[in-house]
């Protein structure tokens, strides 16, 4: 981390000591991109822009499912691979129980 600017690393160390509660909309949504992330999955019948699919826990295509695929690499197909941050604020944004 050395290399980062000061307000990353104190971004990414509040994000680890969970002292920021995250939402759906402000952090989740935006590490989809539109396309093709968005636009791929949408015509496969998964919404990733959309709150109430993306937080079904269990389900295919949902949040733990989600996640398995883009900590392993599996998704987004044709990558580039989800970075440890993305990762990390996907498995934190679960872990507090998946506010909108
Ligand atoms: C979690 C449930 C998901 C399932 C079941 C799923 C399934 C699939 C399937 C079956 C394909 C088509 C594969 C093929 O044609 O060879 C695909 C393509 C793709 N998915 Fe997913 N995916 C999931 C999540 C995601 C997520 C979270 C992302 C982004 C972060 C993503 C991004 C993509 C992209 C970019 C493609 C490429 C489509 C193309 O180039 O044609 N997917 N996915």
């Amino acid at each position: 981390m050395a290399d980062l600017p000061d307000a990353a690393v104190m971004a990414f160390e509040e994000l680890l000591e969970e002292r920021t509660t995250l939402s759906f909309e402000r952090d989740i949504k935006p590490l989809f991109r539109a396309d093709p992330d968005v636009a791929h999955m949408e015509a496969r019948g998964l919404d990733l822009t959309d709150f109430a699919q993306v937080s079904r826990l269990r389900a295919i295509g949902g949040a733990l499912d989600i996640f398995r695929r883009v900590e392993n690499g599996n998704m987004p197909i044709g990558g580039p691979q989800w970075t440890a941050p993305m990762v990390i604020t996907f498995g934190i944004w679960i872990k507090q129980g998946m506010k909108p």
